[in-house]
């Protein structure tokens, strides 16, 4: 049989992922974005033999891990160090198969980002510009943007930032806002003049649009990624500040500029740059990275998150263009940047204080990589986002890779071992089921691998395990069972054809569930050869198979249920019970006086009351959890208070637009509402 797949040119393929803030472990939804359908790409590519590197690493600069540090009275380093060791750590389990993992604190790539902007500054591009900006004399820093809240000068909002009022929407100078306060320190910042250099955006838009333009018409851009460059370019790229007052970073390479670092995106961009630099001298290979980053040939790739896409489209390939004009070793820029959107968990966003969603380590310490690999790849929120189930997890276990792919592996194995010696068995006379199956086992790997060419994961993974399901309605309609005693010959081409499957199977899911793959390939006694032998027959009549396992472990109820059961609490060294939080997380808790004007049972609830109540100028309906402590009638004209910003909640198919806080009493299962003075007018705000 020939082969199935065009041997078409090599490809020469540079893949890059998002490198993560050694701020904070991973989770799930940072996997589903950037790092899981990169991988796959990665590996089919690998099999079919193209030119292909992997780059990624930690992201260590930025405020948040200035912060991060103080809190934790450590520095910086101590921060980094941890978060690089155990986000490089769950990346491995995970199974990513990343060329390098780098981080941007290395000297290697300080050098690069400073003769970056060495050349920007060299060629006259950056500008000067002074300001004042808020500085938090505690502290001893300029406060970035979103660390600076107080009165709107406009409108009066009381959570206004620095220089822009999200209620009333103006924009004035941070010098009008009134009674502004540090985030940091809590105290009043002074506003003190600053200098910056500014990146000259707008000059390269008409380029920038040229090249989205045609890289987007050629190569097929996603259209989330294309409708939010439109929408930047509508805007009008501005000057963008490639400086800031900070300690920690990648300094300034100027004189005069001591206590500037550039700014962590200007920067950790040109990560990608210098983690390719640092695998060429790992693998003594000086040009190696000039090889994949200056050669025009080369299929540049940035797999990214959706708030990942500016820096990845405009930002990072204006700053090839600039350096471009002027040197002669030239850079090349994304040919594709598939942004994902995101991964929520359950329903919700991930929230590490909230303990809502697990990361990367916790889960692997509980389940194995492949059947959270390939859950994630099933569910990629490629153009929308998606959630993450438990109980799709368990169901993609055990219905998905036990049921379909694990029991058809398992049957035909169990059958050759027994019947056949564990040896594959002759290819005899061919029917049409024999040779329908034949086709789906030649075709397949095309048609996966064109739709992973495209980006189109989720549907190449939908494929794969269509062959399985195809693979075990052949096994049934064969009835090798019933062959066997009347018909062997038949018998010995059913599983002929089995094992050659199982073995197509192996390669193709090899970038999805790679541990599970290479098991199936022992199991085989055979080598990986790529995915041009994919659909291919390579085992032979009277080759001996190796041993056979499980591969797939069915997972219990029981498991999944305690880990739904432990969702929404906080638990661990990381998460104090009593954690704190600032004043400004307690103030985004909107409290209001509100009368109770109605109460009433809730149909087949023991629990649960019917409430209508009055806020002032708004009446709203709420479900609360009081029915065991006040009969309704008790209830009515009460005062209390109510949370009047939550989500609302459906409660017996009653919507619930708030809550009211209440206390345990000694009494299980009894609360007492709090109280408020009946002098107190319904609307009034607590604080
Ligand atoms: N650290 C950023 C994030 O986690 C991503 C940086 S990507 C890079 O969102 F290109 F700047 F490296
Ligand atoms: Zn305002």
């Amino acid at each position: 049989m020939g082969n199935s797949v065009n041997n078409s040119s090599k490809e020469k393929v540079l893949v890059t992922s998002a490198l993560p803030y050694a701020n904070g472990r991973i989770h799930l939804g940072h996997l589903s974005g950037a790092y899981l359908p990169a991988d796959i790409y990665v590996r089919y590519k690998r099999l079919k033999g193209d030119d292909i590197i992997y780059i990624c690493g930690s992201d260590e600069h930025g405020v948040p891990i200035t912060i991060t540090a103080d809190n934790e009275k450590v520095s910086p380093k101590v921060i980094i160090d941890r978060y690089h060791e155990l986000n490089k750590l769950a990346f491995e389990k995970f199974g990513m198969s990343f060329d390098i993992y780098s981080r941007t604190s290395l000297p290697l790539h300080h050098d690069t980002a400073q003769e970056f902007f060495k050349s920007y500054f060299d060629q006259g591009l950056l500008i000067e510009k002074k300001s004042f900006q808020f500085y938090d004399e505690k502290v001893k820093m300029f406060l970035p943007d979103r660390y600076v809240e107080g009165t709107c000068p406009r409108c009066g909002y009381e959570e206004a930032r620095s220089d822009e009022c999200e209620k009333c929407g103006s924009l004035y100078e941070p010098s009008e806002l009134k009674k502004p306060k540090s985030k940091i320190s809590g105290e009043t910042p002074v506003l003190k003049e600053t200098s910056h250099w500014y990146f000259p955006l707008g000059k390269y838009q008409e380029r920038l649009e040229k090249y989205i333009n045609e890289m987007s018409e050629k190569y097929g851009w996603k259209d989330n990624v294309l409708q939010y460059c439109r929408g930047w370019f509508k805007e009008g790229l501005k000057d963008r500040a490639y400086t800031r007052d900070l300690d920690w970073g990648v300094k300034v390479p100027l004189d005069g500029a001591d206590g500037k670092v550039l700014y962590v995106w200007f920067e950790a961009v040109l990560g990608y740059i210098s983690a390719t630099k640092e695998l060429s001298e790992k693998r003594n290979d000086p040009d190696l990275w000039k090889k994949y980053w200056q050669d025009a040939n080369t299929k540049y790739v940035a797999f990214i998150g959706k708030d990942n896409i500016v820096f990845h489209t405009i930002i990072f390939p204006a700053m090839l263009m600039a350096w471009n004009d002027v040197n002669s070793e030239k850079y090349i820029l994304p040919q594709n940047v598939p942004a994902n959107e995101f991964l929520n968990f359950e329903g919700k966003k991930f929230s590490k204080s909230r303990g809502w969603g697990v990361d990367v380590l916790e889960f692997l310490e509980l389940f194995s990589a492949d059947p959270l690999r390939y859950t994630l790849a099933a569910n990629l929120p490629e153009n929308k986002d998606t959630d993450f189930y438990w109980k799709e997890f368990q169901s993609r276990n055990n219905g998905d890779l036990a049921d379909i792919l694990g029991n058809f592996i398992n049957r035909t194995f169990t059958f050759v071992n027994k019947h056949f010696d564990g040896k594959v068995p002759p290819l005899g006379q061919l029917d049409k089921i024999d040779q329908g199956m034949i086709e789906l086992v030649r075709d397949y790997p095309k048609k996966v691998g064109d739709l992973i060419e495209r980006y189109k994961i989720k549907d190449a993974v939908f494929e794969m395990m269509n062959l399985a399901r195809a693979a075990n309605k052949y096994f049934n309609d064969s009835e090798p069972w019933v062959n066997v005693k009347k018909n062997k010959e038949k018998c010995a081409t059913t599983l002929n054809i089995c094992l050659n499957c199982i073995y197509t199977l192996a390669e193709l899911f090899e970038p999805v569930i790679p541990f599970s793959s290479a098991k199936i390939f022992k199991m085989l006694n055979a080598e990986n050869g790529g995915w041009i032998s994919s659909g291919n027959f390579v085992l032979n009549e009277g080759h001996v198979l190796g041993t056979t396992e499980i591969l797939f472990q069915k997972i219990e109820d029981k498991l999944i249920e305690e880990q739904t059961s432990k969702l929404g609490k906080i638990e661990g060294e990381e998460k104090p019970e009593d954690e704190e939080i600032t004043i400004e997380e307690f103030k985004k808790v909107k409290l209001k006086v509100a009368v109770i004007k109605n109460a009433e049972k809730v149909k087949k609830s023991e629990k649960l009351l019917k409430l209508q109540i009055d806020l002032g100028n708004e009446e709203r309906q709420l479900v609360a959890g009081v029915a065991k402590s006040y009969e309704p009638e008790q209830l009515i004209g009460k005062k209390v208070l109510v949370v009047v910003n939550l989500k609302p909640a459906k409660l017996f198919g009653l919507e619930s637009q708030g809550m009211i806080l209440a206390v345990d009493t000694t009494e299980e299962g009894k609360v007492k509402i709090i109280e408020i003075d009946q002098s107190i007018n319904p609307g009034t705000l607590a604080k």
